[in-house]
């Protein structure tokens, strides 16, 4: 029989902030173990006022990860299918290993500063990327608050911003992942469907913490709209400069088994990439959110 969550018990556990801006801590969880409500609560708390939250040493397998990702909302599947979890293709894996010649996961994924999926009418909320194999030096991931970049940013780009619309495009450096391993196999009309490009505001209004975030990214926003092409270039390189400042990053180096929970609507990301000859292995999940207003 099936138990409530609200009889569940407690789990003992701590949020410590990481030191800098942005993200925390969560020592002594297990993500295994079913969460009652008081304790998803607390994660749930932490991940809005942290944006990231780190899960250290969890043994979950990959329908827990899934089941803890639904938590939070519906997950979304990404378009290249081929990199989906066998018999779970909620999780897409992000890895750089090919074997028999193909590659086993998106190889180049995080390449340039993102926020996932914003290529979409709903982006995503937030997304649990967990550590299956790391590489021995390198492969960190980078986040960067854009809520703090919105609060910082000089006047006179805040009123050039302000109120403005940008284009976001999944194929906007789609072809720069072409490579001998075929990261970027060629989308097919169908999979062209679901990555039409669409429109978001340049400044996005959270809507759980209420506060204002830069919601523009090297990765997938091509140009603002409105302005000529020239001075839309020039806008954004300023947008990017400012919201990668080292000030405004945590770096997170991974360990074994780490699982990581970042804020979409809070921050991009970026894989700072491996030497080719070491294998590095993720596997993904991300939460839909809702429309950027
Ligand atoms: C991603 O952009 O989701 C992947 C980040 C990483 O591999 O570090």
């Amino acid at each position: 029989m099936a138990v409530a969550l609200s009889e569940i018990p407690r789990q003992s556990f701590k949020i410590r902030p990481l030191a800098g801006h942005v993200g925390a801590e969560i020592i002594g969880l297990d993500l295994r173990l079913p969460l009652n409500d008081q304790d998803f609560a607390s994660i749930h708390r932490a991940h809005l006022d942290h944006h990231v939250v780190v899960f250290h040493d969890q043994r979950i397998t990959p329908q827990q990860q899934i089941d803890f990702s639904r938590r939070f909302g519906v997950l979304q599947i990404h378009v290249l299918k081929q990199f989906l979890l066998a018999g779970h293709p909620e999780i897409l894996i992000v890895s750089n290993i090919v074997e028999n010649g193909q590659p086993v996961g998106l190889g180049d994924a995080g390449k340039y500063w993102h926020s996932d999926l914003s290529y979409k009418e709903l982006p995503s909320l937030g997304s649990m990327l967990h550590a299956q194999e790391l590489p021995s030096e390198g492969g960190d991931t980078l986040f960067a608050d854009m809520h703090r970049a919105w609060d910082t940013l000089p006047s006179a780009l805040r009123e050039a911003v302000e109120g403005k619309q940008a284009v976001h495009s999944y194929t906007a450096r789609y072809s720069e992942g072409k490579n001998a391993a075929n990261w970027r196999p060629t989308l097919t009309a169908e999979q062209l469907t679901q990555v039409v490009t669409v429109t978001h505001p340049v400044v996005r209004t959270h809507p759980e913490n209420g506060r204002k975030a830069l919601f523009v990214s090297e990765g997938f926003t091509t140009h603002i709209v409105g302005i000529p092409e020239d001075e839309s270039r020039d806008l954004l390189q300023q947008l990017y400069a400012h919201s990668v400042r080292a000030e405004n990053v945590y770096r997170h180096s991974w360990q074994a088994h780490d699982m990581v929970f970042w804020d979409n609507r809070s921050l991009i990301h970026l894989a700072a990439g491996c030497p080719d000859h070491l294998r590095r292995k993720l596997y993904r999940t991300t939460i839909q959110g809702d429309a950027p207003f």
